[in-house]
């Protein structure tokens, strides 16, 4: 039931594109942004055969791409910009990168530095945002401090790495997800990791694979936290990526009380899958803060949204990095459970969300901000609350899961 996992088909494609030979990605994700990563390839001049859950990728090898004659559109596709923005920073041709109205305001910056420092050249628009004007160029290795934990960031700088001369290593403060690494090994890169360090050497080839995309995870916690919303819920999701670096939700939710086991654990090229059981259960709520938050942020506007559902409430702390996502999810969250009559205090770094106390939610017009994850979460939220809801701009869901509300409508019962 859940679609393919969108970080990992993200990496699966774009390490395809620069592999020797082809390579079949089954359950690939159909989100709109994987979408985004297949378009930009074949705009480099990559071939490939899509089917409703496949992808064929015929490998241009490592210095293969070619100049596309138009920008690249990313679309709503952060994780596209940045690790494409990696990628051509080390051709032999220029290349533009755009994106939507919200992917344009946000930070490129972050990227670009590092990138610099390899020998990139690369101007963006003021303030570091896109449109990105990329002037290949040979590069060379570093090593380098994420500042900010990003795995958007350091996926770009090992790819970068893939072009570098000599050995490129990057640091993180906070393990963030580590697909890139799993997969560049699976496509015969090897990787040397030590604490929080990761290298790589420049020049290696690539060789394809076949390989299978674990459930989302991300997209399965909407379904997780609707279990628990509704009494007597009972569900199980299959074949779910469960990386640890990925998983962190599985334990606040355990730690919330929820009734919740892992069955079936496997390792898939690297990456482990597991099913997921969940029961309807009490919730006592609580904090989420510190370096958890890097490896929930995607999850942290459901867990927000679940606030209301608890004992005590949910607090959300160090969590910045949410204002520069698809929306500021910190004030989008805020505002729409006020809507929906929940006690909120928004945070520089997060936001307090009032427990099952402060009074149940009630029915309200949602405004998702043109964000997948705040459409989801609310049609969550407001599947517990008295009376209707509306969802000014569900159509974001497709963003992440395409055919979202359909299969919500399958598992919930009337
Ligand atoms: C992603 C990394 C995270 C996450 C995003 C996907 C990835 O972003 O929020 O949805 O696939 O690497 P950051 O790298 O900005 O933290």
């Amino acid at each position: 039931m859940l679609p393919g996992d969108k970080s990992i088909s993200h990496r699966y494609a774009l390490l395809a594109a620069l592999a020797n030979g082809v390579s079949k990605i089954d359950n690939f994700s159909p989100a709109a942004d994987c979408q985004s990563t297949l378009d930009c390839l074949k705009r480099l001049g990559v071939r490939m055969e899509i089917s409703k859950t496949a992808v064929r990728i015929f490998g241009a090898g490592l210095n293969g791409l070619k100049r596309s004659r138009r920008e690249l559109d990313a679309q709503n596709s952060g994780t596209t910009m940045r690790m494409l923005a990696g990628i051509l920073a080390g051709q032999a041709f220029d290349s533009t990168m755009t994106g939507d109205a919200s992917l344009r305001r946000r930070p490129m910056g972050r990227v670009i530095e590092p990138l610099k420092l390899m020998g990139a050249e690369i101007a963006a628009r003021d303030g570091g945002v896109a449109p990105l004007r990329i002037h290949g160029q040979r590069l060379h290795g570093i090593e380098y401090e994420l500042p900010v934990p990003s795995a958007q960031v350091k996926s770009a700088i090992l790819l970068a790495g893939l072009f570098a001369e000599g050995t490129t290593s990057v640091a993180e403060p906070v393990r963030t997800r580590d697909h890139t690494e799993l997969a560049l090994e699976e496509f015969a890169v090897r990787v040397e990791y030590s604490n929080r360090t990761m290298r790589v050497r420049g020049g290696t080839e690539l060789r394809s694979r076949n390989l299978a995309v674990p459930g989302d995870l991300s997209s399965g916690v909407f379904f997780l936290a609707a279990a628990l919303i509704l009494p007597d819920s009972n569900l199980v999701l299959h074949d779910a990526g469960v990386n640890p670096t990925r998983a962190a939700v599985l334990d606040v939710l355990a730690g919330w009380g929820a009734t919740i086991s892992l069955l079936s654990v496997r390792e898939v090229a690297g990456e482990l899958v597991g099913d997921i059981a969940i029961r309807h259960s009490p919730l006592e709520g609580g904090v989420i803060e510190g370096d958890q938050v890097a490896q929930l942020i995607d999850e942290l506007p459901m867990l927000a949204a679940l606030g209301p559902y608890t004992e005590r409430g949910v607090e959300i702390r160090d969590a910045r990095e949410l204002r520069v996502k698809e929306s500021d999810r910190i004030a989008v969250v805020a505002e729409n459970l006020r809507r929906m009559g929940a006690q909120v205090e928004e945070l520089p770094d997060g936001l307090r969300v009032g427990g099952k106390s402060a009074g149940k939610l009630h029915g309200a017009e949602i405004d998702a901000a043109g964000d997948h994850r705040i459409a989801m979460a609310f049609a969550i939220a407001a599947l517990g609350a008295e009376g209707k809801s509306t969802i000014r701009g569900s159509e974001s869901a497709a963003v992440s899961f395409p055919g979202f509300f359909e299969a919500l409508e399958k598992v919930v019962e009337r």
